[in-house]
């Protein structure tokens, strides 16, 4: 991804942007004044939907963090569609609010609407997930993970989970991507590759490879069609737990052992996830941390006080092998 390559270490300054941000303007009630009258930051915020454990996380972590920094949070659920963000967008700018945040659902077409916000100084914080824009100044920063590390990083355990089940010779690997056109999906992918270009170009290929939208349904069909078409795959990894879980269901429904028969190597480290690797079902977790509330709460506020913050905030994670599972699951936060 364009923005996430040229990941600026450089601190941006969002004065310019945030001061008029924080002079009045009208919400839908009418009220002037950034908060309505009350005095409360007013942030609008666009969430993707609710496609999976991690993104369930996600919209309770906002909301609790707005809620116990005394925000005014309007909340929307585009359910996976760029046209309902949209929307959602350009409703925030009508009504006003102090701050946009949105976890974009696909990395193009957003620069119009962001225009629109920009017009109107409404500065824009992404979280989760990132765009590609032609004018960077188009959003102030992004709070999220570094997605084409965690396909790295899903790489490199792979390596550990293939030595450990003592598995010899050519490697055949299905691929469940997530949302196509999504940034982790698109950036998974490619760390992923990196790992198999640097080091196994002779012996690990992608058999098959598509996407199951990061839900367990598409999950579930996507690998019952996978086990059609190539009954010998000796991997799956699936760019999240919901996926992998789904197609947990197919490989059983295959009269296959996941696990075992099919090796499994997941991202985000849901609850879920962790149990099904308790199970030995899955091998191996790359963490995805959902809990982005507080800190994408310090930064609106930031932002609104015309301070200057850190181009990408990214979130600390780690993997987990499944001989971690059962020791880890008692702490799992989500
Ligand atoms: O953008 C983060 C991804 O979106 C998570 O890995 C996935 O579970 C979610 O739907």
């Amino acid at each position: 991804m364009l923005n996430r390559r040229n990941f600026l270490t450089a601190a941006v300054g969002v004065a310019a942007a945030t001061g008029l941000a924080a002079c009045a303007k009208k919400d839908e009630g009418g009220s002037t004044g950034s908060g309505g009258g009350d005095g409360k930051i007013v942030l609008g915020f666009s969430q993707v939907g609710s496609e999976s454990g991690w993104r369930s996380a996600n919209t309770d972590s906002v909301k609790e963090a707005a809620k116990e920094a005394g925000y005014n949070l309007k909340f929307s659920d585009a359910q996976q569609k760029q046209e309902n963000q949209i929307s959602a967008i350009r409703s925030y700018i009508t009504q006003g609010v102090d701050v946009i945040a949105f976890s974009p659902v696909v990395v193009t077409g957003w620069d119009a609407v962001l225009k629109e916000a920009k017009a109107k100084k409404i500065p824009v914080v992404l979280t989760d997930r990132s765009v590609e824009t032609s004018d960077e100044s188009l959003y102030v920063t992004l709070v999220g993970s570094d997605f084409t590390d965690e396909g790295r990083r899903a790489g490199k355990i792979l390596e550990k989970v293939l030595e450990k089940a003592g598995h010899k010779g050519p490697v055949k690997i299905a691929q469940l991507e997530g949302t196509t056109g999504a940034a982790p999906a698109i950036e998974r992918a490619k760390g992923f590759k990196e790992v198999m270009d640097a080091d196994h170009a002779d012996d690990w290929k992608i058999v098959v490879s598509q996407t199951g939208d990061f839900t367990r349904a598409g999950g579930k069909q996507v690998m019952a069609a996978f086990l059609q078409s190539n009954p010998d795959i000796d991997v799956l990894f699936a760019h999240n737990d919901d996926m992998g879980i789904g197609a947990i269901q197919a490989i059983e429904a295959a009269g296959k052992k996941p696990g075992k028969d099919i090796l499994i190597v997941t991202v985000d480290g849901v609850k879920d996830g962790f149990i099904a690797m308790s199970e030995g079902k899955i091998n191996a977790i790359v963490e995805c941390n959902p809990l982005l509330g507080p800190q994408l709460m310090e930064v609106v506020k930031k932002v609104k006080n015309g301070e200057t913050v850190e181009r990408w905030i990214k979130t600390k994670e780690g993997d987990f092998m499944q001989d971690q599972a059962k020791a880890a699951l008692p702490s799992r936060k989500y």
